[in-house]
């Protein structure tokens, strides 16, 4: 054994499998038991009350509970206090890692490589040679390959934008992405073999597709609620100074709808849309923030008071969905059809409510 291992860790491992597997089992289940992950998040990091982020390492008590329990853990924080990287959720990775189905002979791609945890899922279940995974962040490939090869795998890691794969390893009969993506990229279409599976999270939900034909994919939502981070791409900041100068108008909907039951349809009607709260001192909130990566922002008041700004009114469009939807919508009620040329989410059927996505890049 080559990597920093104790009874403890080995015990907390062998749980998180077992509390995973819930009295099931699966190969997915021996991989979880079998790959410790505190390899791959030596460190993580967590907020404190006053919303600074504290760094929590192996010699910090909570470390070992934290690394192997059922929680997100972020792994990477910019400069502005923002995370860049995060070791996803174990159940959610498992759900997803099951819904792609794959089989021992697969060619598996990975976007969104993070610390290199589901690699090593990937690369212990179905053969290092097997698998490719790609991240943008240079930095975060070199550690992810560090840590694979501690542990004895060595799946091809490269560095650059997920969204157009990795050519010269395809054709690939599985895609799975960890970073949440605004469309299904054509280039992944285009490295697929015929009837490729692709997992993906798109908005706050999780698309599974089968290729049908060049360029065409079609399938529909998992059940699962996900909440990964957005693929990094360009967009323009939320013009909130801007925002605050427009004259009001009255919200039909309580805005706190677009944090709670209209969080996922929202996410396929403003694709790559992100959401901010503003509470009062006693924790109440106040106001709710949104934003495109077109620049389009809006801010909605407790007291129903709107203010929209930029190419897309996106208030009447969440208020449009609050139409469409009583409750809150199953996510496997949506389907997602992809050609070369569209991408169109539909809600109950082709002949309900649907949404165009954006252009593939
Ligand atoms: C939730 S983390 C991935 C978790 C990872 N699978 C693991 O097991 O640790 C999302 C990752 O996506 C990466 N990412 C963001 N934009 C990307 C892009 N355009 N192409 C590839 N990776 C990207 C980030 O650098 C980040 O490491």
């Amino acid at each position: 054994m080559t990597w920093p291992d104790n009874g403890a860790s080995a015990a907390a491992r062998h749980r998180m499998a077992a509390d995973l597997a819930g009295g099931g089992w699966s190969e997915w289940i021996d991989a979880f038991t079998a790959v410790p992950r505190h390899v791959f998040v030596p460190r993580f990091y967590r907020q404190d009350t006053a919303g600074a982020w504290q760094s929590v390492t192996w010699e910090e008590p909570g470390y070992l509970e934290a690394v192997y329990s059922d929680d997100a853990l972020t792994t990477q924080v910019d400069d502005h206090g923002v995370p860049t990287s995060s070791s996803s959720q174990p159940s959610v990775m498992l759900r997803m890692l099951e819904a792609l189905g794959a089989d021992g002979g697969d060619q598996v791609l990975e976007l969104g490589t993070g610390t290199g945890y589901n690699a090593a899922l990937l690369a212990h279940r179905h053969g290092a040679s097997h698998v490719t995974s790609v991240d943008i962040d240079t930095g975060l490939v070199e550690a992810a390959v560090r840590h694979l090869d501690t542990v004895g795998l060595q799946p091809t890691v490269v560095a650059g934008d997920g969204a157009q794969g990795c050519p010269s390893r395809a054709p690939y009969d599985r895609v799975i992405a960890t970073v949440a993506l605004r469309m299904i990229p054509q280039p992944l279409l285009r490295q697929a073999a015929p009837g490729a599976v692709i997992v993906v999270p798109l908005g706050y939900g999780l698309a599974r597709l089968t290729v049908t034909g060049p360029g065409h994919a079609v399938g529909s939502f998992l059940d699962t609620p996900a909440f990964f981070m957005a693929r990094r791409a360009d967009g323009e900041p939320p013009q909130f100074e801007e925002v605050a100068r427009q004259p009001t108008t009255i919200s039909r909907m309580p805005p706190a709808d677009l944090l709670g039951r209209l969080k996922f349809p929202a996410s396929v009607a403003l694709p790559g849309y992100h959401s901010c709260s503003w509470n009062s001192a006693e924790g109440e909130l106040e106001t709710v923030g949104l934003w495109t990566p077109d620049g389009s922002t809006a801010t909605a008041h407790v007291s129903g008071a709107v203010r929209q700004c930029g190419p897309q009114r996106l208030w009447d469009t969440v208020e449009s969905l609050a139409e469409v939807f009583d409750g809150e919508p199953a996510r496997e009620d949506f389907r997602l059809i992809v050609t070369p040329t569209r991408q169109v989410v539909s809600y109950k059927g082709p002949d309900g409510p649907n949404w165009e996505l954006p252009p593939s890049p």
